[in-house]
């Protein structure tokens, strides 16, 4: 069985032969672009695994990797726009670079592309496979516009959140894992306890990307350090800090986030601040350590050897002790 870094390394390789058509360049070229600037390629290495826990046969599973690649960087190019982001892997983002129409258009056509990728699989299998990357993207869809929703939403819970994360992040990455191992011949049921498994790490992972908004080395992150707090997204950090805010009766932060700020440095600067008050950094840690653990109690279902179970667990390292 191979590591998680062969598996990366397997995908890049394939990656990097395949090639978008070349025209119309304008519809393209800023995939080839999008694509080009990296990313942690953690979804095929994740489908890669899947695969790799039931077979040896594992390049048969690279068009699962490549089609969840491809609908992981069509939801980027539209999360940017979305989100008002300039950079993304310390690049411009797509809107940024070239325009709005070419951020819809061109992530439009990558998330078929992915879907055309995914066709090229088994065909035993691709009723299964069509059926999770349909439900999964529906489901990305829904987090996403939750995400948006609670952005203007004055108090959100913290169940609330948990459940837009699960959808706008999570459900892709288990799909990704679930997808692989069903190609290479896992049993539904134990392609569920990987699935399972995979979403509380997943859901760890996007708390670990909220964290890392606030907190991370920019140069490594590659984003705009507090892009969150200008959006007011309902991130942990802030829901959090929100309800400690109530419970003292303080209303600063609620102040902050109505109103409008000319320089967003400084609205930056004094959420931060108030995050340091309530030592938000401590409480998101420890939210993350409670769904990594929880993802482990998965892990006792699975008929897997110990070799192949301590490879599977080295996702915690990619998904969420990670600083970018
Ligand atoms: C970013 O995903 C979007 C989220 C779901 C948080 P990644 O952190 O996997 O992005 P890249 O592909 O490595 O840039
Ligand atoms: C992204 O969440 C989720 C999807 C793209 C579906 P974020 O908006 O937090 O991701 P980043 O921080 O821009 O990568
Ligand atoms: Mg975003
Ligand atoms: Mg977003
Ligand atoms: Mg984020």
């Amino acid at each position: 069985m191979h590591d998680l870094a062969q598996l990366q390394l397997l995908f890049t390789k394939y990656l990097s032969e395949e090639k978008f058509p070349a025209e119309p360049a304008e519809l393209y070229e800023p995939n080839t672009y999008f694509l080009g600037i990296g990313g942690k390629r953690i979804r095929p290495a994740m489908a890669l695994l899947g695969a790799n826990l039931y077979t040896d046969d594992v390049a048969d599973a690279l068009p699962i990797a490549m089609a969840v690649e491809l609908f992981h960087n069509f939801t980027l190019i539209h999360d940017d726009v979305m989100d008002n982001a300039a950079l993304r892997r310390g690049f411009q983002t797509v809107h940024e670079k070239y325009n709005l129409n070419t951020a819809i258009l061109s992530g439009d056509v990558l998330l078929i592309l992915a879907y055309n990728y995914l066709g090229r699989c088994k065909a035993a299998y691709l009723p299964s496979l069509f059926a999770i990357l349909n439900k999964t993207a529906i489901e990305v869809c829904e987090g996403q516009q939750w995400d948006i929703n609670y952005a203007q939403k004055e108090v959100i819970s913290i169940a609330e959140y948990i459940e837009m994360i699960r959808l706008k992040t999570s459900v892709l990455l288990a799909a990704s894992l679930q997808m692989g191992a069903i190609h290479g011949g896992a049993s539904f049921e134990q392609s569920e306890f990987l699935y399972q498994y995979a979403l509380n790490l997943g859901i760890a992972f996007q708390i670990q990307d909220d964290y890392l908004d606030v907190f991370g080395n920019p140069e490594k992150v590659g984003k705009t350090t507090g892009g969150d707090i200008l959006e007011n997204k309902k991130t942990i950090l802030l829901i959090r800090a929100l309800e400690l805010s109530q419970q003292n009766n303080d209303a600063t932060l609620k102040t902050i986030l109505s109103e409008k700020h000319d320089n967003p440095t400084d609205k930056i600067k004094k959420v931060m601040d108030i995050y340091k008050q309530y030592d938000i950094a401590k409480y998101t840690i420890s939210q993350i350590d409670h769904y990594v653990q929880l993802s482990h109690s998965s892990l006792n279902h699975l008929d897997l050897s110990v070799e192949k179970k301590q490879i599977l667990q080295s996702l915690v390292n990619v998904l969420v002790y990670r600083d970018y």
